[in-house]
């Protein structure tokens, strides 16, 4: 959406709150022996407290609340009581949802207790890249401009990025145009950035994988090599300097 009133900027405000202190609270609840389905009612119960509701589970009937991957997952991992948290592992958390019209998404990769599998830097690098392509984003910037960034950056750290995955414009729905703000530069995109617009941005870092491809549940999204997988996202509004982060408050630059 392009933010043209004082009235979308507040609800726009409001619905960022709801996904940013979900996130932010999900990540300090998580811990090693819980199962992402325990992780996940709590984040269904936070989202409730603010009048929130799921945006995976009220638009793609996704079997939870929000999407809890691990490891090898890139994205969308289902909430299950099976799925027990186990020490080291890297959990990323993405909550999306919607509040009085306005949708916002927000995600966040972190390892649980200790680093055995001493991934540190790749939550490390995935986190820095997606600070540097957020201020390189202003009114009139090119889409794949910061794609090159992304994938630039990560090589830089001996990373690979996931290719047919990326951000996408929101705010009255969860993904409006712009859609496919890849991680990478697609030579054909000529699209450019503009003023006013809200965007979600989002990094997909991984050590081995190029391809996400559907696990059997059919929602999963498993890296194509394997390796680990990390993702940090953010909703914006796009302006004419540095973009307004509408989803600070989650903490995964903290
Ligand atoms: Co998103
Ligand atoms: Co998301």
């Amino acid at each position: 959406m392009i933010i043209t009133s004082e009235n979308d900027l507040a609800g726009m405000r409001r619905a960022s709150e709801a996904v940013a202190l979900t996130l932010k609270e999900m990540r300090a609840y998580a811990c090693a022996g819980m199962s992402t389905k325990e992780l996940d009612n709590y984040g269904s119960q936070l989202l409730e407290k603010f009048g929130a509701k799921s945006a995976p589970y009220v638009t793609y009937q996704f079997p939870g609340y929000t999407c809890i991957s691990i490891n090898n997952e890139v994205c969308h991992g289902v909430p299950s009581a099976n799925r027990i948290i186990r020490e080291g592992d890297l959990l990323n958390i993405d909550v999306s949802a919607e509040l009085d019209g306005y949708w916002s998404d927000n995600g966040g990769s972190f390892i649980v207790g200790r680093d055995i599998y001493q991934q540190t830097d790749l939550v490390e690098t995935s986190r820095e890249i997606l600070r540097k392509a957020i201020n390189a984003i202003k009114g009139g910037v090119k889409i794949n401009e910061i794609g090159g960034l992304i994938e630039s950056e990560a090589k830089k750290h001996g990373y690979k990025v996931i290719k047919n995955l990326g951000g996408h414009g929101l705010g009255r729905a969860l993904h409006e145009l712009p859609d496919a703000i890849l991680n990478y530069r697609d030579r054909l995109d000529q699209r450019r950035f503009r003023k006013d617009t809200v965007v979600a941005i989002e990094t997909f870092i991984t050590t081995d994988s190029s391809w996400a491809v559907e696990a059997p549940d059919g929602f999963t999204l498993i890296g194509d090599k394997g390796g680990f997988s990390v993702q940090h996202e953010h909703t914006i509004i796009v302006t004419d300097g540095l973009p307004i982060i509408l989803t600070e408050q989650n903490g995964i630059w903290d």
